[in-house]
């Protein structure tokens, strides 16, 4: 083997060290390229050897012919997955031979020469396939191997493009991308933290952050008035189909903005992002529907209903917004508490029993969630940007002062501190990606997904950390007994 390698890389020199791209072979008839890329399937027919290769843009099928002796012998070793590049000449398939089907169904590569990149072992499954017959954790434990299969290639690439598209839409509209901590402090939004322990202050922790709520608001403070960021948060719950410890959210903030304003630059990139890279689905109401909180609980049982007129459609998506939330309810402990996090500001024409602290039940919070075909897609609301009004719902869900002043003290101070009327919205990214992508679960549309257990099982996390480490931090681990 080594043998033929080293003639190889001789042999490669007819290689002209340009690599051209699978995709843009069919143009190119009569012409020798270098293409590199992984061997895809190779089947040995004898005198004919056919490989097809495929490279991040595309695949094509070559040919080894007993002439060119060396590609052909070379041919013959390689194996699914190993990488190499090759030389050769681009022929019209005969009219018989053409596939329509394919991009490059009309040409085919005469190998004039090989080099072999790297050999790989057998893969555990077959990466050609939709991976759907596969076990998941045996596909996350070889996710590197998983992503190759090209349902999974179009899931990624396509999140990508998503991406490129929202930030490309929201620079126009003037927002400003910026990036807020990933070590912060524990604060109450509804889930469990996941906590860091500090070196330097032992004893003492940083909070990954649930979401960037607190910073954007504190970057309306700063002046920006037009925010926006792909935050990563995280939240220490169990994970299911739809949620992850670890996910993303297209986060959003502006100032001076009413619920229509924010709800409209959202309806507008959302619609956009549809017809520019979904154009073959179809939004079934444009604009997309407003359905009052009770409304969607009477009608369908469901803050988040799902109102596709044909549910068998999987182009179809029906967007909704859904409006007039109560601002509190009882918590288990029959104290009131948020519906969705404290910083919701209430409608106007309930300002005067949130400063009173009457009719809470009344109370109605300037809340939006989006819901897209029975799935929360996102949410959010105009802030209390009054640091009395903040003061208000705090007071109502009977924190103390003591416990006031150490977890929204720096929030008071800065809603305080000339900061503007502002709301905003985060979507979840990998929700909206796994419908728009037609996936039963978000772990489809996220490269390193967890499992159901917040598992990693390619890298093995969560991990056991050195002793050292540990005595660096002061944490002694107690034994189950
Ligand atoms: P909320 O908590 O509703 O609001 O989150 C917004 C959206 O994030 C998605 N999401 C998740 N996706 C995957 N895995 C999870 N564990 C998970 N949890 C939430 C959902 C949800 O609708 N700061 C506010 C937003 C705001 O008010 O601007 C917030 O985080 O799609």
């Amino acid at each position: 083997m080594s043998e033929i390698k080293k003639e190889s890389n001789i042999i490669s020199k007819i290689s002209n060290g340009m690599r051209t791209y699978i995709k843009d072979l069919a143009g190119k008839v009569g012409e020798e390229v270098t293409i590199s890329g992984w061997v895809d399937v190779r089947r040995d027919h004898g005198k004919l050897i056919f490989i097809d290769l495929r490279d991040m843009s595309g695949k094509v099928q070559m040919v080894a012919l007993p002439n060119h002796a060396e590609a052909h012998a070379l041919a013959n070793t390689v194996r699914p997955e190993w990488v190499v590049e090759v030389s050769g000449k681009i022929n019209a398939r005969p009219e018989r031979m053409i596939n329509k089907d394919e991009v490059n169904g009309a040409v085919e590569i005469e190998m004039l020469s090989m080099k072999v990149l790297n050999e790989a072992s057998v893969p555990p499954f077959d990466v050609t396939s939709d991976g759907k017959e596969i076990g998941e954790d045996t596909r996350l434990k070889y996710r590197y191997l998983d992503l190759r299969r090209p349902r999974m290639q179009k899931n990624i690439r396509n999140r990508s493009k998503v991406m490129t598209l929202v930030r490309n839409i929201l620079e126009k509209e003037g927002f400003t991308e910026i990036e807020t901590p990933s070590l912060t402090i524990a604060t109450a939004e509804g889930s469990r933290d996941f906590i860091v322990p500090s070196r330097i202050d032992p004893g003492n922790f940083y909070a990954l952050p649930q979401s960037p709520q607190q910073y954007k608001q504190l970057l309306m403070s700063a002046g920006f008035e037009k925010y926006f960021q792909f935050a990563r948060c995280f939240r220490d719950e169990d994970s299911r189909g739809d949620r992850q410890p670890e996910f993303t959210q297209m986060d959003l903030e502006m100032s001076f903005a009413t619920e229509d304003d924010v709800m409209a630059v959202n309806e507008k990139t959302i619609i956009e992002v549809v017809q520019k890279l979904y154009p073959h689905k179809k939004i079934q109401q444009i604009p997309f529907p407003k359905i009052p909180y009770k409304e969607a609980m009477e009608k369908y049982g469901s803050d988040k209903p799902d109102i596709r007129t044909d549910k068998n459609d999987p182009n179809l998506l029906a967007f909704a917004w859904i409006v007039d939330f109560p601002m509190f309810e009882k918590g288990d402990d029959g104290k009131w508490t948020f519906t969705h996090n404290p910083f919701s500001g209430c409608k106007p024409e309930c300002f005067d029993d949130l400063m009173n602290k009457t009719n809470i039940e009344k109370i109605m919070a300037s809340q939006y969630d989006i819901a897209l075909n029975g799935y929360e897609m996102g949410g959010g609301s105009v802030r209390n940007h009054r640091p009395d009004a903040l003061k208000k719902v705090l007071e109502i869900m009977e924190y103390s002062e003591e416990k006031i002043e150490r977890e929204y003290g720096h929030m008071l101070k800065a809603l305080g501190s000339g900061t503007p009327p502002h709301g905003g919205i985060a979507w979840g990214l990998d929700r909206m990606i796994m419908i728009l992508e037609n996936e039963p679960n978000i772990r489809e549309v996220i490269a390193f997904a967890k499992t159901g257990e917040g598992k990693d099982l390619m890298m093995n996390a969560p991990g056991k950390v050195s002793a050292e480490q540990l005595r660096d931090l002061r944490i002694e681990i107690k034994q189950k007994k």
